[in-house]
């Protein structure tokens, strides 16, 4: 049996100290052989860097994945072919840079797929049929790998749970991401694909999806644009652990979530 721990969206310090102090004891508590992050907010709130990507490596994240904001940080696309476990949304445009997946394997020799589809409803993101991505991405590399990860990292539930049903037997989890709250609806489905609509988000939960509620609140009510900084309080780690047996199907998927007190240094450097 292999146990995999996916976790949503990392948001800003908060976050990213959490997880990076948190995840060792996670990893030997939870007998975990894989652990996959998706980092898109993990630098200030929007996309990454090559040093934040390298803390979560070292704290042992297998594989750090992205979505919309992916080029949130300015240059990242110059850094990201030089960041290693980390991949892109497979369907963006073929010019972006990046890996669109990654193969990762356990210390028993285990191969596990990872990749990412952004979803087209209500994304304002260029991308190409998440549906046509996950095929062509699985017949790829087909013998390639031994278990199989799909995010798909999208506002709609509804193009969320189609997607799980389109992939159920052929993908081992289907894990969506991007609204930052979790979902209550974890289960296999009835061919052996874990799915959860969205893991939810790594990062403070006082506040409107990681920022700050007054500055939020503001421009909803007035509409005029503001800064919007990443929230402090409420940290919490969301996500879920997926159980799969020796044929890369799904047994078991619980969500998870890791509540803990953030140290106050970490507030001054989101
Ligand atoms: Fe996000
Ligand atoms: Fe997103």
């Amino acid at each position: 049996m292999k146990q995999l721990l996916f976790l949503g969206d990392v948001v800003g310090a908060p976050g990213r100290v959490l997880l990076q102090r948190e995840l060792a004891a996670l990893r030997a508590r939870l007998s975990l052989d894989w652990v996959v992050v998706n980092g898109e907010n993990a630098a200030g709130g929007s996309g990454i860097t090559r040093a934040i990507a390298a803390d979560f490596a070292e704290a042992g994240v297998d594989v750090v994945t992205l979505g919309d904001h992916a080029w949130g940080q300015r240059g990242f696309e110059a850094e990201i072919a030089t960041v290693p476990r980390l991949c892109r949304p497979a369907n963006m445009p073929a010019l972006c840079p990046g890996e669109p997946w990654r193969i990762v394997t356990d210390a028993g020799g285990a191969r596990l797929l990872v990749f990412t589809v952004l979803g087209q409803q209500f994304m304002g993101t260029k991308a190409d049929c998440p549906f046509a991505t996950a095929d062509r991405v699985l017949r790829e590399l087909e013998g390639r790998f031994d278990f199989s990860l799909v995010e798909i990292h999208a506002e709609a539930t509804s193009e969320k749970v189609a997607l799980g049903w389109y992939l159920d037997g052929r993908a081992s989890a289907v894990i969506g991401t991007h609204t930052h709250v979790a979902t209550a609806d974890a289960r296999v489905l009835p061919q052996g694909t874990a799915y959860l609509t969205d893991a939810g988000m790594c990062g403070p939960h006082e506040g409107v999806i990681g920022r700050e509620v007054a500055p939020v609140l503001g421009r909803f009510l007035d509409g005029r644009p503001r800064k919007l900084p990443v929230a402090s309080g409420d940290v919490r780690l969301n996500g879920c652990v997926v159980s799969l047996d020796g044929q890369g199907t799904a047994v078991a998927v619980e969500r998870f979530e890791w509540r803990g007190p953030l140290p106050a240094a970490a507030v001054a450097q989101a």
